[in-house]
């Protein structure tokens, strides 16, 4: 979201912008960190270019998403954050000729996050969540427990639909019992990143249920908590991280970080 990158780059001493593929890439330092931010824009095949991009023309050796998702296990709440541990496009189908959600000629299902980055940032979340539960005005949001909202790791679901039915969250709990939550790029941005052999962790908070009320709580959202979140757990990830170079990108309602590679 642009507001989400706004923040961002308003905690950078420095930026300078540079435009390919319609994508303003913005260079700069965070914490010691030489980094790109970028918005990710929305879908799988947008987030595969803005990770290519990234990696073949800012030279990034590490990335990090920030965005935000709909919730789908059960006890994955709106306001709760999910640290991706694994990512599969829950709308794969190349069957018969591979089995249901494998990405063909690859032999893969699900594609890890990187273990150092993702622990890195399962310790950031729940200290930018108590953040911005704290500077949040009591009015932020009337009906949103925030102190109660909780940090998640597991499997994140993408897939080029923005699911707004009660019927089609259910089926994909079904068909994915361990999925946390499904958006629509992490998983296109893993495979890219595991063809390069460049880390990638992401964390989401939650906007919506994805279920009949998803179109309605996803802007409210977006406007209130997640662009603050994106840029405290961005903040602590990168004060905490050793020194390398990271970047932040998002999709028009998301963020993301990686790092320039030598
Ligand atoms: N991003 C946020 N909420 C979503 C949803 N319900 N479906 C897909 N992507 C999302």
């Amino acid at each position: 979201m642009h507001e989400e990158l706004a923040a961002v780059l308003a905690q950078w001493p420095d930026e300078q912008k540079t435009v390919v593929a319609g994508r303003e890439f913005c260079v700069g330092h965070w914490h010691g960190h030489e980094v790109v931010a970028v918005l990710s824009r929305i879908g799988k095949v947008a987030a595969a270019t803005t990770a290519t991009t990234l990696i073949e023309r800012f030279g990034v050796t590490r990335m990090v998403f920030t965005g935000v998702a709909g919730g789908l296990a059960p006890h994955v709440h709106v306001g709760d954050v999910v640290v991706a541990r694994e990512f599969i496009q829950h709308d794969m189908d190349a069957s018969p000729l591979f089995p249901r959600h494998e990405i063909p000629l690859t032999g893969m299902t699900r594609f890890p996050a990187d273990a150092a980055l993702s622990d890195a940032l399962a310790i950031a979340a729940p200290v930018a969540l108590q953040a911005l539960v704290a500077s949040l005005p009591r009015t932020a949001w009337l009906d949103l427990d925030l102190a109660a909202a909780r940090v998640h790791q597991g499997l994140i679901a993408s897939g080029d639909r923005f699911v707004s039915k009660t019927s089609e969250s259910q089926s994909l709990q079904a068909e994915l019992p361990d999925a946390l939550a499904v958006e629509m790029e992490c998983a296109a941005m893993a495979q890219v990143c595991h063809d390069y052999g460049v880390p990638l962790a992401a964390v989401r908070t939650i906007s919506d249920r994805a279920d009949d009320a998803a179109h309605v709580d996803f802007p409210r959202f977006i406007q209130t908590i997640a662009s603050r979140y994106s840029v405290a757990v961005l903040d602590y990830l990168l004060a905490a991280l050793p020194s390398a170079r990271l970047t932040s990108t998002s999709r028009a309602y998301g963020s993301t970080t990686s790092a320039p590679r030598r």
